[in-house]
């Protein structure tokens, strides 16, 4: 039992090595929203869709996941929350050690994304 405990562990590991990870930001409405929903259809790809209102980006991810994308998350982000900012740098880190896609939805020189690549 133990053993088949480890070895689905050991693949559910190696797949998740194996997504890539997607972080957009204003994930819960317009070009964001649109942005995750079209990441989330590609197999493979987890989406980080984060908002700075907890309510309006977990109500955003719950429409993703009943039109069948399961693989969208949601993180909070003010992206002029320095605090916010690098509570979701610490996310992502300790979540899965890397990102490979990011998407500004919000503002167009997002300092958080800045941030965030930096850390
Ligand atoms: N739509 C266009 O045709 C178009 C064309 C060219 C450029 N743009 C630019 O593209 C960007 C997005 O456009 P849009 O039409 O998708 O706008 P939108 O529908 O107003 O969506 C903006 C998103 O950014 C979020 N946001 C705003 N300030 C934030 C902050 N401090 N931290 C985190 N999230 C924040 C909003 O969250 P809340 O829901 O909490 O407000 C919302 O989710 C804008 O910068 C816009 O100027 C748009």
């Amino acid at each position: 039992m133990l053993a088949t405990g480890g070895l689905v562990m050991m693949i559910g590991m190696y797949i998740l090595l194996l997504d890539r990870v997607a972080v957009v930001t204003g994930g819960n409405k317009g070009i964001g929203l649109e942005v995750c929903r079209q990441l989330a259809s590609n197999k493979g790809l987890i989406v980080v869709l984060t908002a700075r209102n907890d309510q309006r980006g977990a109500s955003a991810v719950q429409k993703l996941k009943e039109a069948g994308h399961s693989n969208v998350i949601f993180h909070q982000l003010d992206t002029t929350d320095a605090l916010s900012i690098s509570r979701l740098a610490d996310f992502l880190k300790s979540r899965f050690g890397r990102i490979d896609i990011l998407v500004s939805g919000c503002v167009p020189d997002c300092k958080a994304c800045i941030y965030i690549v930096k850390d």
